[in-house]
């Protein structure tokens, strides 16, 4: 969607400058090429070296290069980019802006273009809340600048309200609104009043809902594996990564869903932006499921162990010399997909399952979306000569009611983010359910 487009991204300095390093990753993934240009106080958080490799073109800083003028004149850094994006922007490039101050390349840049400009603040909560800021953005939005975010968290100086910048996927889909011409026309933002205010009203700059499409949307994700006890010490499991689960549930977040992620024993990262329910049986994992009810989207990734042992030891099972090992005996835990997509008041609109098959997978798959009850089922080859459990790629298919969609091959995270635009698709922006 970002084929050929070029961004020029203008960094001010806060900590959240590091998470250009993904933006730049995800830009170039989606075919945009990216220049960059820093103030002064980026470059204390983030190197024009990291840059430079990431985006693979020169950085700019230096207003008065006298180089970087004979090759590049900063005019032409706009006249050479379809979108400016500012991000981080602080509250003092903000202020900058909006007074049309011109005391370094940044400012002169975003003072000389014709071009429209996308910000992303981050800043402290009580900077983002002040007077002078609200004001600074009023002016910004009147004159047609766009925001994406901030975000409500907790921020790097231990306090808590809105002021984190966007996350990077959250950014990326504010400018693919732009370039597909959803990203609504500037109105100004809510004033707050009062010195004492933390929390801003849940939407507070217009524009958000184009970006955060399922924001009024609950999702619950289940993902990695689970661990059924022997005793003590030992149990079965498998060896799901939590790779693609956690990649949905942050693509979810990233639209704008509240979203609840059960999860088995994973080493990967809990995602931004999801409320994170750690659980080691499938027994806790269909109990936190069922807690986290009512929702509207369930989607099923965790590998589930399909049996536990009956009467797992509470003590520490011991050899005993000359004796036999001990015998097992399964019994078969609750199937967490089914239950969550048997009809009831509770069923959520949309319940995606997937199915982890080793042969005839899009056969099994279409079968095991009839038997499971679900609406559909992302079906993947997780034979070993695949890579897929643990691996970052994942070739699936999917499997609706209307048929069956063989994907190419993609990285987890994409699959997740087309996965989520699915869902956003599914749900339409009148809020009415669509029958896939
Ligand atoms: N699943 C679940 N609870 C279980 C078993 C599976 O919620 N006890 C979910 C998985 O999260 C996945 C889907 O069901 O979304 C299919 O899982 P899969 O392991 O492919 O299928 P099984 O149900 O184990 O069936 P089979 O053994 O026949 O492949």
């Amino acid at each position: 969607m970002l084929t050929g487009k070029r961004i020029l991204l203008i960094l001010s300095g806060g900590i959240a400058a590091f998470k250009c390093h993904d933006l730049i990753r995800r830009l170039r993934e989606r075919g945009a090429s990216v220049r960059c240009v820093l103030t002064p106080a980026a470059a204390r958080f983030v190197t024009p070296l990291s840059l430079q490799a990431l985006s693979e073109d020169k950085v700019y800083s230096d207003l008065f290069s006298l180089t970087d003028e004979s090759e590049m004149g900063h005019i032409n850094l706009s006249r050479e980019a379809d979108l400016l994006v500012v991000a981080p922007a602080s509250a003092n490039i903000l202020a900058r802006m909006a007074q049309g101050l011109a005391d370094d390349l940044a400012t002169t840049v975003l003072l000389a273009t014709d071009k429209a400009v996308l910000v992303a603040p981050a800043m402290n909560v009580r900077m983002w809340l002040h007077p002078a800021t609200r004001a600074n953005v009023a002016t910004l939005r009147s004159r047609g600048v766009a925001f994406v975010g901030p975000n409500e968290g907790a921020m790097a100086c231990n306090e808590f309200g809105p002021g984190r910048m966007s996350e990077p996927l959250e950014i990326v889909a504010a400018i693919e609104a732009y370039f597909t011409g959803r990203l609504p026309a500037a109105e100004p933002p809510p004033l707050i009043s009062g010195p004492s205010v933390i929390r801003m009203p849940p939407e507070p700059m217009g524009g958000a809902i184009a970006h955060r499409p399922l924001m009024s949307r609950r999702a619950i994700v289940t993902s990695g594996p689970t661990r059924e006890a022997i005793d003590p010490v030992r149990y079965i499991s498998n060896h799901s990564s939590g790779k693609q689960g956690h990649a949905i549930a942050g693509a979810l977040a990233a639209l704008g869903a509240e979203v609840t992620l059960v999860t088995g024993p994973v080493g990967v990262a809990d995602p931004a932006g999801v409320k994170v329910v750690r659980v080691e049986s499938a027994d806790d994992m269909l109990a936190a499921c069922r807690a986290a009810l009512p929702a509207d989207i369930v989607v099923c990734a965790a590998a589930v162990a399909d049996w536990k042992v009956r009467n797992a030891a509470n003590g520490k099972l011991k050899k005993v010399p000359g004796a036999a090992p001990p015998a097992l005996e399964l019994v078969p835990n609750p199937d967490i997909l089914a239950s969550l997509a048997a009809s009831g008041p509770q069923r959520p609109a949309l319940v995606v399952g997937f199915a982890a098959e080793t042969e005839n997978v899009v056969a099994n798959a279409v079968a095991k979306r009839e038997r499971k009850g679900c609406d559909w089922i992302v079906a993947n080859d997780v034979s070993p000569a695949t890579g897929t459990f643990g691996g970052d790629r994942n070739t699936v298919h999917l499997v609706t009611a209307s048929g069956v969609e063989a994907w190419p091959t993609l990285a987890k995270d994409a699959v997740a983010e087309e996965l989520a635009r699915r869902v956003v698709r599914h749900f339409g922006t009148s809020g009415v359910v669509a029958a896939s």
